[in-house]
């Protein structure tokens, strides 16, 4: 009896990917009642044509294979009437009527349009970057759907890399806390509500590294590097309880993410404990056939094995599963998991209490785009800002005098939402031009003037930045005519306005830029206009790190806008005429110049460590670049001025298990009421493997009334002090640690402290 019991357990633990969740026995006696070709259906993903396509196959006879129980979701369609239509085909129309589910990617709001998400990061405000995904949700859900595509958590140390826009940039503990808070936000505490969505954390993993910041190339690295600085944001996303994950495009130790067995079920579900289901990207378990693995049939049954459950697009599994299996090559246990995680999923969402929960025509004109919503983003977006440079204490602006508006982003709604917004509409969206008449009233005289094309080449625009419909077109007026209209408005105003930088698409999927300077027609414009003499804010709207060294040596004020959602315009104008004082600090560093990439705050010494003096031969440093970016990690500048005293240390000399609190009074010394993002990074100088220069640990957003001053206080324990060993232990060694307290990762004021185990 003992024995057997033995065995029993031991057989228990030997099968973890079997996940036991409340839903696990009705879902298994469903599975009683399936043919195998229904449950093959299951993992089956489609996107109906129409919708928004990001690869070169889009599903065909979708009806048909809905009504055969080959389709266990869709994605890609809003609104309830055409959700209901889809839904019933599973419903009324399949032999179990087992419901789908909808997903979308539902990345930076729904229809109501947040910040893209580099922005939202900038905000380092997890309160309201929670909120953003909980009006997304409830958006979405009023459109039928019950599943998101999101949080994107990539760390990206490459602003080459379009997709670094759709990330929380390039440090793990901001994007863990950023994860954790977007899970909330769509999840709430319960699934099955009807304004609730499942979020599908992606991408899983490691997508953000690709070599050369090349869209969808290879990825290699050590794992001390993956566990230590890649993969934190996807397991706080796992811990907060994403029920999705979805696998990326590139390979992981030369297995493609799609079909690898250490990442999807040993690292994720074994590791990590993880019983959601996981989902390819587009078409990405094809595309191992491109990377050298085999063909369909071979590259399905190998990535079912590796753990993944649901297939996008490419409908290998569909095709291959009844073959592999009379051939041996999967076994009925291996389609088995896969299909009960997905109805799984289905329970925990509710479907199958009510397959059409989440669809009530009612609910779009109620909860969509409804003022509040759009005041959240509002007060989001003006978060998200960053103020860059303010010689002379240019901003706020004064609501008096002449301001000349200027740049092809100033009057131009179209690429305000960013990019990643398939439901979004840019026409809802406020422009540069309409906030600041919102804003500021007749109380200020605005002359216009486009100024420039965002850029003037057309091979670039028409046949790429274009590709997914009109975001920028080539002006009838010559460039010249155009800068002299903009110069004419300058020379007749008191303060010029530029708003350069991006169309949406100029970052995102598929829009790697080897040059990440602002486009030449603007630059041709900026220069222009710095020739006025002009007191010259430029207003960067933006879906990466730019370089931007000219820029910051001549512009007089310069604001980080990125693409700042519907309420674009409405939040510029808040922040530069002073109604809302930017606190936003930078989640990735930007490079003096593209030579310098990767470049990251929490690098590692090398032997022979640049001093910050100049170049020094036979240090590691370039012939023709500084070391330094233009503008570090977390920083941002206020209207108001903060000031840190020393870092106050509850003890210097610690023992095992204690805790320190480590204290700053920063004083608000400016004439302005603002928040600052105080922020604790420590640095472990000697350790059994060389450790970066200094990590992030902490953060808190203070506000402050001018003159007021504030204790802020962390608790540090040895959690803080764990790194991953060259065995992959979460460690920490005893000795001297700097603990530091500032205001970017580059103006710290530091303590040391020494902790004995
Ligand atoms: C490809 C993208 O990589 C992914 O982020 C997105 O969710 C899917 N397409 C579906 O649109």
């Amino acid at each position: 009896m003992k024995k057997l019991f033995r065995i029993g357990l031991l057989l228990l633990l030997a099968t973890p990917t079997f996940s036991q969740n409340p839903y696990t026995a009705k879902a298994k006696a469903l599975m009683a009642k399936m043919t195998l070709e229904e449950k093959i259906g299951q993992l089956n993903l489609i996107i109906p044509g129409g919708a928004a396509v990001t690869g070169s196959v889009v599903s065909s006879d979708v009806e048909n294979k809905i009504k055969k129980g080959q389709v266990g979701g869709l994605f890609g369609i809003t609104s309830p009437e055409k959700v209901r239509k889809a839904q019933d085909l599973a419903v009324k129309g399949s032999r179990l009527g087992i419901p789908m589910i909808f997903g979308l990617d539902v990345i930076h709001g729904h229809k109501t349009i947040f910040p893209i998400p580099l922005g939202l990061s900038a905000s380092w405000d997890m309160g309201l970057i929670e909120q953003s995904a909980t009006i997304a949700a409830k958006e979405a859900t009023a459109d039928g759907l019950n599943w998101a595509f999101s949080p994107m958590v990539d760390i990206a140390r490459d602003a080459r890399w379009g997709r670094i826009s759709e990330g929380s940039g390039e440090d793990p503990y901001l994007g863990g806390q950023i994860a954790k808070a977007m899970v909330r936000g769509y999840q709430g505490t319960d699934l099955s509500k009807n304004n609730t969505l499942m979020a599908c954390v992606k991408h899983f993993a490691l997508y953000g590294a690709a070599e050369a910041g090349r869209e969808y190339n290879t990825v290699d690295m050590s794992r001390m590097q993956m566990y230590e600085y890649y993969l934190p944001p996807y397991k706080a996303a796992v811990d907060a309880g994403a029920g999705s994950i979805m696998s990326s495009f590139n390979v992981i130790d030369g297995i493609p993410a799609t079909g690898n067995k250490w990442l999807l079920t040993d690292l994720l579900r074994k590791e990590w404990g993880f019983t959601g289901f996981v989902v390819s990207d587009y078409t990405s378990l094809n595309e191992m056939t491109n990377h050298g693995l085999g063909d369909l049939q071979t590259v399905s049954a190998l990535a079912l094995k590796a753990g993944l459950d649901m297939d996008m697009v490419g409908e290998g599994l569909l095709t291959t599963l009844n073959k592999s299996l009379k051939e041996g090559k999967v076994t009925l246990a291996d389609i088995d998991k896969a299909c009960l995680r997905i109805l799984e999923a289905k329970y925990k969402l509710g479907l199958f209490d009510d397959p059409y929960r989440y669809i009530d025509e009612a609910r779009p004109a109620k909860d969509i785009l409804t003022a509040e919503n759009r005041s959240a983003a509002r007060k989001m977006a003006a978060h998200s800002m960053v103020l860059l440079k303010n010689d002379n204490q240019l901003l706020p602006l004064k609501k008096s005098g002449t301001i000349a508006l200027v740049g092809p982003l100033a009057d131009n709604r179209r690429n305000m939402l960013g990019t990643w917004v398939v439901a979004g509409d840019w026409k809802q969206s406020v422009s540069v031009l309409e906030g600041i008449k919102n804003v500021a009233g007749n109380s200020v005289n605005i002359i216009t003037a486009k100024g420039s094309n965002i850029t003037d080449d057309t091979a670039l625009f028409l046949k790429r930045v274009n590709a997914l419909g009109v975001e920028a077109e080539i002006d009838a007026r010559s460039p010249q005519q155009m800068i002299d209209e903009a110069v004419a408005a300058a020379n007749k105003a008191d303060v010029v306005v530029a708003v350069v930088g991006e169309s949406s698409n100029m970052s995102g999927e598929s829009s790697s830029r080897a040059d990440i300077s602002l486009p030449a027609s603007q630059q041709a414009l900026l220069k222009a206009l710095h020739k006025t003499g002009k007191p010259l804010v430029v207003v960067l709207i933006n879906g990466r790190p730019l370089t931007l060294v000219w820029e910051n040596e001549h512009a007089t004020a310069m604001l980080e806008a990125w693409a700042p959602g519907t309420e674009a315009g409405n939040a510029v104008a808040d922040v530069l005429f002073g109604n809302y004082n930017p606190s936003g600090k930078l989640s990735a560093t930007f490079p003096r110049s593209v030579g310098q990439i990767p470049i990251y705050y929490n690098h590692k010494n090398t032997g022979r460590p640049f001093d910050g003096t100049g170049f020094a031969k036979f240090k590691s440093n370039y012939l023709d670049e500084s070391n330094d970016p233009l503008y570090p990690f977390g920083y941002g500048l206020s209207y108001t001025k903060f000031d840190y005293s020393p870092v106050k240390l509850s003890k210097t000399t610690l023992q095992g298990e204690e805790k320190l609190t480590a204290t700053v009074t920063l004083t608000n010394s400016g004439k302005y009421a603002g928040e600052e993002v105080v922020q604790l990074y420590i640095t472990d100088p000697v350790a059994s493997i060389s450790r970066s220069v200094k990590d992030l640990k902490g953060f808190q957003k203070v506000a402050l009334q001018p003159g007021e001053s504030k204790e802020v206080s962390f608790v540090i324990t040895t959690e803080e002090l764990r790194f991953f060993n060259s065995e992959l232990k979460k460690i920490w060694e005893p000795g001297t640690f700097i603990i530091h307290l500032g205001t970017s990762s580059a103006n710290v004021k530091s303590a040391e402290v020494i902790w004995n185990k």
